[in-house]
């Protein structure tokens, strides 16, 4: 077990596109997939993508549980689910928006708006294929992690003047927590 620092927004890890896996069996990646949930799981989180913890390659984990779905969501709880090489491919032309949060910008919450209904496929570690349809908030978080592995943040999300209220308020405070 090993719990890894996360990068925050403005460091450089967190602005390129990450490389794809070629060996998703390579131990290398089953530890790197174990030290994801690890660390996303000591600070509460629902998902962290590799370049979070400064590791530059197209894995993802991630978990549904119930208190963090909508009110009224009806979908199951989804346990640790490691994702490497994933693809999205919208199913519909629909978009909601919805409040996000992000390890890599503590405190912060946007409201960004994402595809309600996608196809995921991606390879676990074992090397099988996966592929799913994932509807509203399960897309969501699938989205929100794919972009990490895309360079993006959230912040790039919102709109123009929402984005410059919120660099503003980092800028002056600090991420919450921070200590001077
Ligand atoms: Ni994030």
């Amino acid at each position: 077990m090993a719990i890894r620092k996360i990068a925050r927004m403005g460091h450089e890890i967190l602005k390129g596109i990450a490389n794809p896996i070629t060996d998703p069996t390579a131990p290398e990646f089953t530890r790197l997939a174990q030290d994801l949930i690890d660390t996303c799981e000591d600070i509460g989180g629902n998902g962290i993508a590799a370049p979070q913890v400064y590791e530059p390659v197209r894995m993802f984990v991630y978990r549904v549980r119930k208190e963090v779905m909508p009110v009224g969501a009806k979908m199951a709880e989804i346990p640790w689910t490691v994702v490497i090489n994933p693809k999205i491919t919208p199913l519909t032309d629909e978009k909601k928006a919805y409040w996000e949060r992000c390890l890599s910008l503590p405190g912060l919450y946007g409201q960004v708006r994402r595809f309600t209904k996608i196809r995921f496929e991606a390879v676990g570690l074992d090397g099988a294929g996966i592929t799913i349809t994932a509807h509203r908030f399960h897309a969501r978080l699938l989205q929100h992690e794919y972009d990490h592995l895309q360079g993006q943040l959230l912040l790039k999300q919102l709109k123009r003047k929402v984005r410059k209220e919120a660099l503003k308020e980092i800028s002056i405070k600090g991420f919450p927590g921070d200590k001077i």
